[in-house]
């Protein structure tokens, strides 16, 4: 409503800051849905909370889940009225610490978890691992933050802490790599194994791709653009575009996606439950992320960085440049990708819903269900 001038409301139309942003009012009811989201999470785990130590699985499990709407509500604290350097530098706390700290962290766990539920890794292991994330996002992903802000006038401090700690972000994510290397391996042994069924293929596939789009989207395409020298001449570009939708839709996208289809695969009954629109949305929801990456997105962002250092970053910024011929075709090439994500990604996922919501079982999620879920793998320690 803000940007086609509805209303001049800062609580239902745009706040006043210089990009696209939602309304205060809108703001604060995603704050609300978030906390409600966490009571939900709350309700269920009540009782296992009650027989655990603070420092185990479940509690950093909610605490991790806690920390997403507390650390959304940081935003709030972005008001137009003030200066530039101070609004950017509380948005980075929603941008940046949201996606490249507590949503990995939450990820981290989440999947740690899954992991101890379905009998994969020791619990023990499990939380190592987890604790030895803790450490290394807080040391990267914290200071890093400061990567987003190199040029909006906070001092020259920051740009160093910056640079080397977004750089230090690398090790978390390299494990993060490795573990999506174990979802294929489980997926396989499981695929081999002869009395059992595996339930949660497209699960774990799903959570496969997200470790795939945290190399390439959020490894490699974010350290891309960096460092210093790098954003000097791309900040805010194309290339920004290519790595922050290759890494939101790939990450947190594909995760949305594999976790709503692990819970769907409990409340919808055995003989109503299929695998193909999963494998459908699966194959259609990646390859229409990468078509549009490669066929639109990076080269866009590449040429763009050609114009920025030859002309200026302010030429490659006006709108005669971005809406050039070349760039207009560039642009068009993504259709046929965006068709296949809209298409083939997301109709087959709302009707597993629809699935679930038709034929919900009326028993409770604390009741084992009756056909076998998981099979046990190892228990290692
Ligand atoms: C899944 C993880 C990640 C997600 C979802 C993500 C998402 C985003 C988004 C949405 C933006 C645009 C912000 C804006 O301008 O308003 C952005 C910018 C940026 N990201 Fe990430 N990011 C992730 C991980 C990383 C990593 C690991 C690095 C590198 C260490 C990184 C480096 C950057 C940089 C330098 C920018 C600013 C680029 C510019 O304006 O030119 N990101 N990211
Ligand atoms: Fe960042």
């Amino acid at each position: 409503a803000g940007i086609e001038n509805w209303t001049r409301s800062i609580w239902f139309g745009n706040q006043g800051f210089e990009y696209l942003d939602l309304g205060r009012f809108w703001q604060v009811l995603l704050i609300i849905g978030l906390f409600f989201w966490v009571l939900i999470l709350y309700r269920g785990l009540r009782t296992r909370l009650q027989s655990e130590q603070v420092g185990n699985m479940p509690w950093l499990f909610f605490f991790s889940a806690l920390s997403i709407p507390a650390f959304y509500a940081v935003g709030l604290l972005a008001h137009p009225a003030q200066h530039f350097t101070t609004t950017e530098f509380w948005r980075f706390w929603v941008v940046h610490l949201w996606v490249e700290d507590f949503l990995e962290l939450f990820t981290t766990i989440l999947v740690a978890y899954l992991f101890v539920l379905l009998g994969v890794v020791a619990e023990r292991t499990a939380l190592r691992m987890i604790y030895l994330d803790v450490i290394l996002y807080s040391a990267g992903g914290i200071v890093g933050t400061m990567h987003h802000v190199y040029f909006s006038g906070v001092p020259a401090m920051h740009m160093a802490l910056g640079a080397f700690f977004s750089a230090a972000e690398v090790i978390p994510l390299t494990f993060l790599t490795l573990e999506a290397w174990s979802f294929l391996q489980l997926g396989a042994i499981q695929e081999s194994s002869p009395n059992a069924r595996f339930p949660h293929r497209w699960t774990v596939m799903f959570l496969a791709a997200v470790g795939f789009w945290n190399f390439l989207g959020a490894g490699v395409f974010g350290f891309l653009i960096n460092l210093p020298i790098v954003s000097y001449y791309e900040i805010g570009t194309a290339l920004t575009a290519n790595h922050a939708h290759a890494s939101m839709m790939g990450v947190y996208g594909m995760l949305s996606v594999g976790l709503a289809l692990f819970c769907l695969r409990y409340i919808i009954p055995e003989k109503h439950w299929t695998d193909r629109p999963a494998q459908i949305s699966f194959w259609s929801l990646n390859l229409g992320l990468a078509w549009m990456v490669f066929a639109t997105l990076f080269p866009l962002g590449i040429i763009q960085l050609y114009h920025s250092i030859n002309v200026s970053y302010y030429d490659a910024r006006t709108l005669k440049y971005i809406g050039s011929r070349g760039n207009s075709i560039l642009e068009w090439m993504r259709l046929p990708g965006d068709v296949v994500f809209i298409l083939g990604g997301t109709l087959p996922i709302l009707y597993i819903c629809f699935l679930g919501i038709r034929y919900m079982r009326s028993n409770t999620t604390t009741e084992n269900p009756n056909e076998i879920l998981f099979t046990e793998l190892a228990t290692r320690d």
